[in-house]
């Protein structure tokens, strides 16, 4: 496939992210749909008024939502379905899909499957061991549980540690799953350790474990950012049909972007990460340390106003810090027309994600006590 000049200036795979994303084109690229305005009409029957994730197009794109809201209005409970590769701290990006889990766990009632690929990231990472990757892993199972989950509804395993009834179910589905299928869908090559290339197996499992647990078909919603897409469009969805099971729904999230001129949050560049265990001090220093969309000075800031659309500080009121869409209105308004200067936006965004991780950071400690009480176990 030739790409376009645009389609060479970014890249999107499970594991990287690169450049200026342009979402419409990935859609096309990864043959997914957009969130057209009667989908929303139609979540907005059982949710009531709408996220803000969902009016602001955060959560832009899926496959088969309008499937799984036929299942649910014909008496289908589905499940939810999410993860989490712990190769590092939590940052403020992976907590947008599990903040709309949540949410959809409310509104929908139902249950939530949640993986830990601890082999993963053991796998993908040269530098990390897998005792790393067990210690990551029980880090950030924390901040997840501290988003508030339903501990009756939600289940939490790591592939090592629940492999017993993993790895039957990736048997079945990697025996469907051939060399060509993943190189194609991933990009591995000769030099991939062989296993990662069986690891797409092992994320495809959770699609169908409650089906498995339960002994009956249960329609599957996983909401995640886009990046996540190719296992299930190369992998869960093209086994599910020969094994007998329904094909894994999707609702996909654009990135938080890092502090730095453009790219996605990454626990890999912790310098333009907020980290949620960050000390709330040294998050609001990064955050004044931030690259903007402001002018050189303050003098043609003021004549030419600043521009949002390329700011990462905007973003973060876009994505998490002012859901009420008049304020966040109010400070595009102020930037683009000259009135607010870079300084005091940080501040203020600086002051709120002080205060959110002082409260987050509460949450997560309480969690120790509880994450026996979400464990998944052989
Ligand atoms: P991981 O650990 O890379 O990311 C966890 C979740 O966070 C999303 N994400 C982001 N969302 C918004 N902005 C960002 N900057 C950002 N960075 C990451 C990811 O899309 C993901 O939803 N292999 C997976 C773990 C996994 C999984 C799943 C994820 C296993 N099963 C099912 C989603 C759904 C991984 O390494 O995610």
């Amino acid at each position: 496939m030739v790409l376009s000049e645009k389609e060479q200036k970014f890249k999107v795979t499970p594991w990287e992210v690169q450049g200026d994303v342009d979402y419409d084109l990935l859609v096309k690229q990864f043959g997914t749909e957009l969130i057209k305005p009667e989908l929303l009409k139609r979540l907005e029957k059982h949710t009531g008024p709408l996220h803000y994730f969902l009016r602001r197009k955060i959560f832009f794109s899926h496959r088969d939502l309008g499937w799984i809201l036929n299942k649910y209005e014909g008496g289908e409970k589905f499940f939810l379905y999410t993860g989490r590769g712990p190769s590092g701290s939590t940052h403020l990006g992976h907590l947008l899909p599990w903040l709309f889990t949540k949410y959809l766990q409310d509104k929908f009632d139902v249950e939530l499957y949640f993986q830990m690929t601890d082999d993963e990231k053991f796998l993908y990472n040269e530098e990390l061991s897998i005792a790393d990757t067990i210690r990551f892993s029980k880090e950030n199972i924390l901040d997840v549980i501290a988003c508030g989950f339903d501990k009756k509804k939600t289940f939490i395993f790591s592939d090592i540690e629940y492999a017993k009834t993993l790895y039957r179910i990736a048997l079945e589905i990697s025996k469907h799953v051939t060399f060509s299928i993943v190189k194609g869908t991933f990009g591995f090559n000769n030099s991939t350790n062989t296993g990662l290339i069986f690891f797409p197996s092992i994320q495809a499992v959770p699609s169908f474990l409650p089906s498995v647990l339960k002994g009956k078909n249960i329609p599957c919603l996983i909401p995640a950012s886009i990046d996540q897409d190719p296992y299930w469009r190369g992998i869960a969805r093209y086994v599910a049909p020969k094994l007998g099971f329904y094909k894994p729904a999707q609702i996909h999230c654009k990135f938080v972007p890092g502090l730095g001129r453009g790219g996605k949050m990454s626990s890999s560049e912790p310098e333009t990460a907020i980290l949620t265990n960050d000390a709330p001090e040294l998050a609001e220093k990064k955050i004044m340390n931030s690259f903007t969309g402001g002018r050189a000075t303050i003098k043609e800031q003021r004549e030419k106003g600043g521009t949002p659309e390329i700011c990462p500080v905007y973003h973060y009121y876009l994505y998490l810090f002012a859901p009420e869409d008049k304020e966040l209105n109010e400070i595009y308004q102020d930037c683009t027309s000259g009135k607010l200067m870079c300084g005091d936006c940080k501040g203020k965004l600086g002051i709120r994600v002080k205060t959110f991780l002082k409260d987050h950071q509460k949450r997560r400690e309480k969690a120790r006590d509880t994450v026996q009480d979400f464990m998944l176990n052989d």
